[in-house]
């Protein structure tokens, strides 16, 4: 049956239930759910809450049952440690059911929360599904984060037990892993019970002062787990994300919505089909990496690539090229940022002659704004539709996009495309207005979300409904700003909130704000995400230091910046900190960020009615704009 967009999105607004249960049904569930969309007692929407499936069976066994075992699952390809591997759908299978069995043996249920600190290695993949064959929840947290950060995540989730290894390789360094998780378990206040360590042959170490286990050994002694089903409404994991606040925001996402929009999003938005090769350049700590290594490409029967390394310096900036032309790459998916990095290295492009990638058919950019210059030169180097899109961890899959499944629609620069099926995207005004074609707003999507978007937060139904749905009821609070316009085009703008976005990475000014604020010298401070050529934003600090405090601004720039590192991590890329006299306000006491960042971006501001001290505003840009 042939159909298109617009047919398809007006279905899916007017007659969601319908809509989504048609794509439920191209998979193989335990047994078919009966509710495709209810709501809970507080009023939250469920999608297919009396369905039963397994969304580990679906990535891997079901492929298996339908003749596709010798097909290439995964494919491993690590620059920093010169190892290639590939694992069929079988081999894939086999591994998943057995780590499953060494967590079964290390007392894992169904809904046990597992932590998973890992680097970009097939265990981790591994790990993550054998969770889901289980029922079991993982929460993957990203190797930048320092000990503090999951030690949060440890309290929030309470896991069973944290499944490491040794270290981590960032281009040429090697970065322990286990003292930091010796300082999370020490820091957290719940105790998992054990943790499993996999021995990584650049760094043999041991977990010290809590119990674990080897990962090797286990596995060697283990039988493989029989799969768990479970209701589609059952967390298949949580995964932590920056809000407003020092606390990150446990974003919950379900087995059944899950994996039908993946299914759906890899057809309809990436146009792959089962058996192609899509590979997406992130790491598993993010949510792209989530769906987009793991989840979808197997969902889909693809082969996926995890890669690890950087796209430049591993070795070098054809690094990327290389693995896309190697592995026959057919849908490539990036950030921004990857790109930048690789223009500046090599801005002619002469890396890519000594790699074709013929297999290539499509780019895709998300994770931050798309700048239209880095579009235009990715799109003439490799000669493909060069597609952004737009979602967010709450999401787990694009809201906004050209879903090239329907056939390639015209881009517009500077737009991640139109909405997806599904997905009712407005800008609101101030007071809920929906605002009229390029008219700036708070982008809002009209409840219910479609499938596997979050149905809370973890154990947080107060600051779900807080953060996402009170604003403007009725519809959900996306955190960014922007307009639709005369077309149906959306142009996202930028987060209307303190969170930023600092090469493709999300992170919270408050949580850095929080550490600074902890120096003993500092009387007040703010954090302000200001453009970075490169990483699209980065962080810096403003202090104001106690009052007859002997410190110099080189000796306190340094011990903050270091304490941001151990406490956040070297993710934050906190690099800069200055030291004012005083910080502009309101007369009520709140800290003007946002003008502070314009003036830093040299972009217009209009101070409001409400300043406590103009004269405040000229030495902050006195203080930015100084030369360096
Ligand atoms: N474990 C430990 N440390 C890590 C880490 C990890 N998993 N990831 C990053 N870091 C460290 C880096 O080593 C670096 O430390 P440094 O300050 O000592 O150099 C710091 O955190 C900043 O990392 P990063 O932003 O990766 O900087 P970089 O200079 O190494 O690389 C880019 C720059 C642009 C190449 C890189 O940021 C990039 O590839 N960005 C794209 C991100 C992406 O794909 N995001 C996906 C989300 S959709
Ligand atoms: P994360 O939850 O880490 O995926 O980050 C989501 C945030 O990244 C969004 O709220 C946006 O601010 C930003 N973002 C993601 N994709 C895009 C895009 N294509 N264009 C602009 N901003 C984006």
């Amino acid at each position: 049956m042939t159909t298109t967009y617009s047919h398809d999105y007006q279905q899916s607004l007017a007659a969601p239930e319908d809509f989504w249960a048609e794509q439920a049904k191209l998979l193989a569930w335990k047994k078919f759910p009966q509710q495709i969309l209810s709501q809970n007692e507080r009023g939250f929407y469920r999608w297919y809450a009396d369905g039963e499936l397994n969304t580990a069976h679906l990535a891997l066994d079901f492929h298996v049952e339908q003749g596709r075992g010798e097909q290439a699952a995964l494919i491993y390809d690590s620059p920093v440690t010169q190892q290639k591997q590939s694992f069929t759908y079988r081999e894939l299978r086999d591994e998943v059911a057995l780590f499953a069995g060494v967590l079964q043996s290390k007392g894992v249920e169904k809904g046990d929360r597992v932590i998973i600190y890992m680097p970009m290695i097939p265990q981790t993949l591994i790990a993550m599904l054998a969770c889901a064959r289980l029922g079991a929840i993982h929460s993957v947290v990203f190797g930048g984060f320092a000990a503090h950060e999951l030690a949060i995540r440890i309290d929030d989730a309470q896991p069973k037990l944290i499944l490491t290894a040794t270290c981590g390789i960032e281009v040429q360094r090697i970065v322990p892993y286990l003292p930091i998780v010796k300082a999370a378990i020490a820091e957290a206040e719940h105790k998992p019970e054990a943790a499993i360590v996999y021995q990584r042959p650049q760094l043999p170490d041991q977990l010290e002062g809590s119990p674990s286990f080897d990962w090797d050994k286990l596995r060697a002694v283990a039988t493989p787990a029989p799969i768990t089903w479970v209701k589609a409404g059952d967390p298949l994991y949580i995964l932590y994300t920056s809000g407003t606040t020092g606390k990150p925001k446990g974003i919950v996402r379900d087995h059944g919505g899950h994996a039908v929009a993946l299914k759906y999003s890899m057809d309809m938005i990436y146009g792959v089909k089962p058996g192609e090769v899509y590979w997406a350049a992130s790491d598993v700590g993010w949510v792209v990496g989530h769906s987009y290594i793991v989840y979808g490409p197997l969902l889909h029967g693809c082969t996926t690539v995890m890669f690890e390394g950087k796209p430049i310096k591993t070795p070098d900036p054809g690094t990327f090229w290389r693995v896309i032309g190697e592995h026959k790459v057919n849908v490539f998916f990036t950030a921004p940022t990857a790109i930048r990095a690789i223009r500046k290295e090599d801005p002619q492009a002469e890396y890519k002659k000594q790699y074709p990638t013929p297999s290539l058919r499509a780019l895709f950019l998300a994770g931050e704004r798309c700048d239209v210059s880095t579009y235009e030169w990715v799109k003439s180097v490799l000669e493909v539709p060069v597609i952004d899109h737009w979602w967010q961890t709450e999401s787990g899959w694009p809201m906004i996009a050209n879903m090239t499944g329907y056939g390639f629609d015209k881009t517009k620069p500077g737009s991640a495309g139109k909405a997806v099926c599904g997905f009712d995207i407005r800008a609101l005004s101030g007071n809920a207005a929906i605002q009229g074609p390029n008219q700036e707003g708070a982008i809002c999507i009209k409840l219910p979300l479609p499938p596997s978007c979050l149905p809370t937060l973890w154990r947080n139904d107060d600051r779900f409904e807080r953060g996402y749905l009170s604003r403007f009821p009725g519809w959900y609070l996306s955190g960014d700003g922007g307009y639709v316009d005369e077309d149906g085009y959306i142009f996202i703008t930028g987060r209307i909130d303190d969170v930023i976005n600092v090469a493709g990475h999300r992170l919270s000014t408050a949580e850095m704000e929080e550490v600074i604020a902890a120096h003993p010298a500092v009387a007040e401070c703010a954090v302000i995400g200001v453009a970075d050529e490169l990483r699209g934003q980065v962080p810096i600090g403003l202090v104001v230091l106690q009052e007859g405090v002997r410190i110099t601004e080189e000796t306190i720039a340094k011990e903050l910046i270091q304490s941001v590192r151990e406490t956040v991590g070297p993710v934050a890329y906190f690099k800069k900190v200055f030291v004012a006299d005083r910080l502009p306000k309101t007369r009520s006491g709140k800290i003007l960020r946002k003008i502070m960042r314009c003036i830093a971006d040299r972009a217009p501001y209009s101070p409001p009615s409400t300043i406590e001290n103009p004269v405040v505003l000229d030495e902050i840009k006195a203080l930015l704009l100084a030369p360096s």
